[in-house]
């Protein structure tokens, strides 16, 4: 087992511009990892698996969806686990997100993560589902190998959910989110992304629901990635005001754990009738108005397998023609690399619609790209 890349795959951190300084333009030789020209390591890998979805979430997806991909031009579960092993393998990755898409509706995602599984027995596998489905393959999903699951939930009243979502399935989700418990399917994490006007006001009810499951709630800042271009800086909320409609209901007081380049800031929650209790722990992602690009250890892999190196990117480096065309991993390996070392300083998101120029939309939304 293993890949040769000609280096090893522990070598000590090569040198990187001081910081203020021009950074390289050229991808360097030698390079030990998926490092980029401002000292960051990737180690975190998310795969989306599928560009393909059953709900269509306003912040996300038009109402009549995309264009699917054509099947020959996604990767194959045999090309998604050698991927998974170029990275594992030959460049330092130590942890792996599947998402879409809708990771569930690839009728072969259980062979996808076993075989990931045998190759890699210690690799966290985690999975981000809108739950549908779930209740039907929470326990395969375990027994296959999967170490973790992020459902997204939004609302727990079905008239909103058929209202964000655009349909009407939130009994389903439910029952997907508690089949994976009863499985015991790790720490179960929900994410929700909350609307001005539409489930803001629900934010408390959502954490009340999520800390007494024992679920941990991570709420997401909604970012401009949606097909419909329906994001206003004004109208999104935003941290500061998710954690003050918390603050009406609970106390947060900052989890003592460190974040170690985590996105979410975490919290510790304790209900305001009874002081003396931890209930639980909330996360908020906070990517446009205190965004951790400077941590950021993600690098991310398309349906089609293409790598970008931010959820922001404009340009995509295509790994799929390489993986087809050659049996050299050593060779996906570099071109992942350089892909990596031109990698964004930072998105530039807090300013978009404000007429600064350092933000434009992606083409492609959270759907396309991954999350
Ligand atoms: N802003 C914030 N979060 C988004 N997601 C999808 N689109 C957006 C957006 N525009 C979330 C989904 C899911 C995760 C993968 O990303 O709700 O939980
Ligand atoms: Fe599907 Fe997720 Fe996009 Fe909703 S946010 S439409 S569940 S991919």
């Amino acid at each position: 087992m293993g890949i040769e890349l000609g280096m090893p795959a522990f070598a000590p951190p090569r040198p990187f511009p001081e910081p203020g300084a021009a950074p390289n333009a050229e991808t360097p030789e030698g390079l030990d990892g998926l490092v980029d020209r401002y000292g960051r390591r990737a180690t975190d890998m998310r795969l989306s698996l599928t560009d393909k979805c059953n709900l269509r979430c306003t912040y996300c997806m038009p109402a009549s969806g995309l264009d699917w991909l054509p099947k020959d031009k996604v990767l194959t579960a045999g090309e998604i686990v050698r991927l998974v092993g170029i990275g594992v393998n030959g460049l330092g990755v130590r942890e792996l997100r599947l998402t879409g898409g809708e990771p569930l509706v690839r009728a072969d995602l259980v062979e996808i993560i076993a075989g990931i599984r045998a190759n890699h027995p210690e690799l966290p596998v985690s999975l981000t589902t809108n739950g549908l489905g779930l209740d039907k393959k929470a326990a395969a999903l375990k027994d296959a190998g999967l170490t973790r699951i992020n459902v997204s939930l939004d609302s727990l009243h079905p008239g909103t959910f058929a209202q964000l979502t655009r349909r009407p399935f939130l009994d389903r989700v439910l029952a997907g989110v508690e089949e994976a418990a009863r499985v015991g399917l790790g720490l179960i994490k929900i994410n929700a992304v909350l609307m001005r006007g539409i489930n803001d006001a629900e934010a408390p009810d959502l954490l009340e629901w999520a800390v007494t499951h024992g679920f941990e709630l991570r709420f997401i800042e909604q970012m401009p990635l949606d097909a419909d271009h329906g994001w206003t800086r004004d109208g999104m909320i935003t941290a500061a005001e998710i954690r003050s409609r918390l603050e009406e209901r609970f106390v947060l007081t900052p989890d003592p754990r460190n974040r170690d380049g985590a996105p979410a800031e975490r919290w510790e929650v304790r209900r305001r009738t009874s002081l003396e209790v931890v209930a639980g722990v909330v996360g908020i992602i906070a990517s446009v108005t205190e965004p951790f690009c400077a941590d950021c250890r993600r690098t991310r892999i398309t349906a089609e397998g293409k790598v970008r190196s931010c959820l922001f990117s404009h340009e995509e480096t295509d790994l799929l023609g390489l993986l087809r065309s050659t049996g050299d991993d050593a060779a996906v390996a570099r071109r992942w690399q350089e892909a990596m070392w031109g990698k964004p300083k930072a998105h530039g998101m807090d300013h978009a619609g404000l007429g600064a120029p350092d933000y434009v939309q992606p083409e492609r939304t959270m759907s396309a790209i991954g999350g």
